[in-house]
């Protein structure tokens, strides 16, 4: 046995010689063992850079603290293309120019497969949501052109203004609000008149319930039930509750509807006797309310927050639509309610004569749109920047990379509806998306946001307050990309203070 009597006479040298010297022996064959193990580990040339830490614990701002996590993940890398873990998942942000178009256009990368894991907020349920395979949803997003088409959007549009002035009615004649509570409210309403059907919407303690349902579904993503969908924690529990709570409001809806044979100008209708399967009929409702009214919610509660501490933008919008108004004939008696004469212009003005609202809207998506674009690669194997991206791996690219970078868009969180971009950059605004997905409700929730805004507007004076003072915000709320829901400030920051005009709503 030689080898072992070579061995135990090494041990007895080592033993034998000072402590300094075992010390300082003891720290270069330690350095020998970590460069000789990492070198066999060493990743290929070509993959993202690690984060230095890749421990759960490492990993949970992903979820609390977005931005936050995202901007250190770039700088502890030191690299524009970095990647971690979520468990045996392997997840790569990308930023950059050129990182960018690859994202946006790559054949390999799809969104519905990167969202399924990655967000969380819809629990996959057997038989519903799970189900919605790729031929159901290509069908779903054709219903959702559908109801976009110029006939119904008009039609839709006297609703939507009437739902409105309802709401509006009952804010009284002056106060503070919080946009976040009220307008999203608002919001909500307008996006279930619009998805859905007459019987859920016309019942306001129904949409109260299912805003709540929402609600409970957007608090209880956390990471355990994004990262263990199947480990039943309390919040996976109220999640999959909320879920089977939505869906048999909505079923209900649809099977008291076809059995009464009544017949309503509405989207269930159309979903209806467009004959498709019940699993559509139920997915379209279900997947587009969330996707509608988290996305316009935060749009229209932040675009009234910039034009209550924005006043020359606040004018200029409301000059724009009292410039239509006065050219509509049928509008000109202004005894009328503003709701009714709004509901005389047509789509096709609201939708090419509103270049301030359309300034307004694209500013606001630019600074307040908290979103991170997140793709799996269904394969095969592609290239970002020279990184390799493996099939079945996440990416993830955050729109703060672009509609916050001071080259693009100098002073980037100022609120500026007068900027432009520079169009020489590939993908330089991306508040619909871009590439190969593009936002499929841009129509519908351009109009709801026009018509809102445009009847708060007309219909009050508003501006931001310090709620407890009631003195004017001074510095105005900033955008918290960390809320990625929302991207709403510390709840009790600031109100919008409100008081009715003299125009009838
Ligand atoms: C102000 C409101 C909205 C904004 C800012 C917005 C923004 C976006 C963006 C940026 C994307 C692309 C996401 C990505 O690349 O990861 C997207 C996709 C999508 N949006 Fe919207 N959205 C809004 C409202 C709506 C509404 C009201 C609906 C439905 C009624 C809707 C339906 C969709 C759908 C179905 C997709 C996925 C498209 C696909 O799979 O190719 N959105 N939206």
């Amino acid at each position: 046995m030689p080898y072992c009597l070579g061995l135990q006479t090494a041990a007895n040298a080592f033993l034998s010689i000072g402590f300094a010297t075992q010390f300082t022996l003891a720290i270069v064959l330690s350095l020998i063992i970590i460069t000789i193990s990492s070198s066999f580990q060493k990743d290929p040339t070509d993959a993202p850079a690690p984060l230095p830490g890749s421990s759960l614990l490492h990993i949970f701002p992903f979820f609390r603290r977005r931005f936050d996590f995202l901007n250190w993940g770039f700088h502890a890398s030191g690299q524009n293309i970095f990647r971690f873990n979520l468990l045996r998942n392997s997840v790569i942000v990308v930023s950059g120019e050129s990182a960018r178009e690859t994202f946006f256009t790559a054949k390999g990368l799809d969104l519905t497969e990167g969202f399924k894991i990655l967000s969380g907020a819809i629990p996959m349920v057997r038989g519903v949501t799970s189900d919605l395979q790729s031929r159901r949803i290509h069908l779903i997003h054709k219903r959702l052109a559908n109801i976009q088409r110029n006939a119904p959007l008009s039609d839709l549009m006297p609703v939507l203004l009437e739902d409105s002035r309802q709401h509006m009615k009952t804010w009284g004649s002056s106060g503070k609000f919080d946009p976040f509570e009220k307008v999203y409210e608002l919001i909500f309403q307008l996006t279930i008149r619009s998805l859905s059907c007459k019987e859920i919407a016309d019942d306001p303690a129904l949409v109260a319930k299912l805003k709540r349902l929402y609600d409970d579904l957007d608090t209880g993503t956390t990471p355990a039930t994004v990262l263990l969908p199947w480990l039943p924690t309390p919040a996976m529990i109220k999640k999959l509750w909320s879920t089977k709570a939505i869906y048999d409001i909505i079923n209900k809806a649809i099977n008291e509807r076809e059995a009464s044979g009544a017949h309503h100008n509405d989207t269930l209708q159309m979903l209806l006797d467009a004959g498709d399967e019940k699993l559509v009929v139920v997915g379209f409702i279900m997947g587009l309310l969330i996707a509608g009214a988290r996305a316009t919610g935060t749009t229209a509660s932040w675009m009234l927050t910039f034009l209550g501490g924005h006043p020359e933008w606040r004018s200029k919008a409301a000059a724009e639509v009292e410039g239509l108004l006065a050219s509509m004939p049928s509008s000109s008696s202004s005894s009328q309610p503003l709701s009714s004469r709004l509901a005389t212009i047509p789509l096709d003005v609201w939708e090419t004569e509103t270049p301030v609202l359309d300034a307004i809207i694209k500013e606001t998506l630019r600074v307040a749109q908290p979103h991170t674009a997140m793709r799996r690669n269904i394969g095969p194997d592609c290239y970002i920047d020279n990184k390799r991206i493996p099939t079945g791996a996440y990416v993830i690219y955050p729109f703060s990379d672009v509609h916050l970078d001071p080259e693009l868009y100098p002073d980037p969180w100022k609120f500026d509806p007068a900027r432009k971009e520079d169009s020489n950059v590939p993908f330089s605004y991306v508040g619909w998306g871009g590439g190969k997905t593009t936002c499929l409700g841009t129509r519908l929730a351009k109009v709801e946001l026009k018509l809102v805004t445009s009847l708060f507007i007309l219909g009050f004076e508003h501006s931001v307050i310090e709620p407890s003072t009631g003195e004017p915000s001074n510095p105005l709320p900033t955008p918290n990309w960390n809320d990625i829901l929302l991207c709403r400030p510390p709840q009790g920051s600031f109100a919008l203070a409100y008081s009715r005009t003299q125009v009838p709503l």
